[in-house]
C-alpha cells in the first residue's frame, strides 16, 4: 500500500486532523489485507519510484493525496501506470478532475447532472455574476477533508463573499468558488464497483434539523470534526423509493462522468426533489467508525474487513478484465494484420 508520509511539523489543527485519521485507516487496512496477503507500506514521497521498483507488487492499494500541487492526488496513480504497477482505485483522471470542483461541476452540467450555480475566482478581483443567488457558500475549489469551509463560509451579501473569497484565496490554492447555497436535506452515496457493476451501500443522511444556528446548518469543518452543533446521520436514510433511486442514479452519473473507478463517495443536496450533486470524493475516507464510506458499509451489513476485501476484488476483477480486453484486441489486431498480408500475397501473384 501507498501512503502519504505523514506532516509532523505542521501546527495547522486542519493538517494534523487529517495526518491522524491517514495513519489510523492505514494501520487498519493494513491489518485486514495482511491476513490474506503480503502487504508493505511505501512512503508517498520523492524516492517511491524506486522503491515501488525494487519491491516485486502485484497490486497497490493507494491512498496518497500525494505530494503537492494541483493534481496532487493523481501523481501516485501516474507514477504507478508509469511502472506498469496495477492498483486499487481511480487513475490519474478522475482523481485530477474530482480534485477540481470548479472542472468536477462543468463535467456534470455536461451530462445533465443537477450541481448547484457557481462563479470562480482567482483574484479576488472579479465582477460578481449577477445569476449568482444569495445564500451563497465560498469554498476553496481544490481541496477536501472539510478544509477551508468553516461557519463564515455561508455568506449572505456581496460584502461578505469578496471578504470570505479573499481569505480562501490567501490560504488556499485558487480558485476559491462561489456557489449557490443549496437549502435542503444533505445524504452521501458510498459506491464501489465499475461500469455496469456497481454496489451503492445505503444512502447516508445527514441531518441539521437539530443545530440551532442557521451558520451551522451543513458540515463544516468543525462539524466534521465533532466541534460543531448536534448534526445526526441516519443510515440508511429515510427516503421513498422514487427519492432513493434518484438520488442514487444522480451518484452513479456522477462516479461514471468523472471516470471514477472501483471506490468513491457522492454528496448531495435534494432541493425541490432535484438532487444537486455538491462533489465527488475520489478518494473517500476509510477511517473505521470515523468516516462516512465504513457506516454505510456496517449498515450494508458489511464488517470493515469484508469493504476492504470488496474494494481490493473490485479493483482485481477490473485488472483482469482489462487484461482480457487486451489480449482480445492483441489477437484482432494479429489476425487482421495475417489477413492483410494474405490479400497483399494474392494480389502479387495475381499479378505474377
Ligand atoms: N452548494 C452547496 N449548497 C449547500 N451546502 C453546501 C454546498 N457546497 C458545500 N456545502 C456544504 O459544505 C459541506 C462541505 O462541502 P464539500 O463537500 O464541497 O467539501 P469537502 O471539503 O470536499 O468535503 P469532504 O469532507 O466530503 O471531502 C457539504 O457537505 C455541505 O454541507
Ligand atoms: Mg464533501
Amino acid at each position: 500500500m501507498v501512503i502519504d508520509k505523514l506532516n509532523i511539523d505542521t501546527n495547522d489543527k486542519e493538517m494534523l486532523a487529517a495526518e491522524e485519521q491517514r495513519k489510523i485507516t492505514a494501520n487498519r487496512i493494513k491489518s485486514v489485507l495482511s491476513k490474506k496477503h503480503k502487504v508493505i507500506k511505501i512512503i508517498a514521497n520523492e524516492q517511491i519510484g524506486e522503491n515501488l521498483r525494487k519491491n516485486k507488487l502485484d497490486i497497490v492499494f493507494n491512498l496518497s493525496t500525494g505530494l503537492r500541487g494541483e493534481s496532487r492526488q493523481s501523481q501516485i496513480p501516474a507514477i504507478l501506470e508509469m511502472l506498469g504497477i496495477p492498483y486499487i482505485g481511480s487513475g490519474i483522471l478522475a482523481h485530477g478532475l474530482a480534485l477540481n470542483k470548479a472542472v468536477a461541476k462543468k463535467l456534470f452540467r455536461f451530462h445533465d447532472i443537477a450541481t448547484a450555480y457557481f462563479q470562480e475566482f482567482y483574484t479576488g478581483n472579479e465582477p460578481l455574476d449577477p445569476n449568482l443567488k444569495f445564500p451563497a457558500i465560498v469554498k476553496p475549489a481544490c481541496e477536501g477533508s472539510g478544509f477551508g469551509i468553516h461557519k463564515d463560509s455561508l455568506v449572505f451579501d456581496t460584502k461578505s463573499l469578496y471578504k470570505q473569497v479573499s481569505k480562501t484565496l490567501a490560504k488556499y490554492k485558487p480558485p476559491a468558488l462561489a456557489e449557490e447555497y443549496i437549502e435542503g436535506r444533505e445524504f452521501t452515496v458510498g459506491i464501489i464497483g465499475n461500469e455496469k457493476e456497481k454496489i451503492i451501500l445505503p444512502i447516508l443522511e445527514i441531518d441539521f434539523r437539530n443545530v440551532s444556528e442557521e451558520y451551522d446548518r451543513f458540515n463544516t469543518f468543525e462539524s466534521k470534526n465533532g466541534l460543531g452543533g448536534s448534526k445526526q446521520l441516519y443510515c440508511p436514510a429515510i427516503l421513498s423509493t422514487e427519492k432513493k433511486t434518484n438520488i442514487e442514479k444522480s451518484a452513479s452519473m456522477a462516479f461514471d462522468a468523472l471516470r471514477c473507478r472501483d471506490f468513491a463517495r457522492v454528496d448531495i443536496r435534494v432541493k425541490n426533489n432535484i438532487p444537486y450533486v455538491i462533489e465527488i470524493n475520489s478518494l473517500p475516507g476509510l477511517m473505521p467508525g470515523y468516516s462516512d464510506f465504513p457506516k454505510m458499509a456496517e449498515a450494508a451489513g458489511m464488517t470493515y474487513e469484508k469493504l476492504i476485501l470488496t474494494i481490493l476484488e473490485t479493483a482485481l476483477k477490473r485488472e483482469r478484465s482489462k487484461k482480457i480486453q487486451r489480449s482480445k484486441s492483441y489477437e484482432a489486431k494479429v489476425s487482421m494484420a495475417y489477413e492483410l498480408l494474405k490479400e497483399k500475397q494474392k494480389q502479387q501473384e495475381e499479378i505474377v
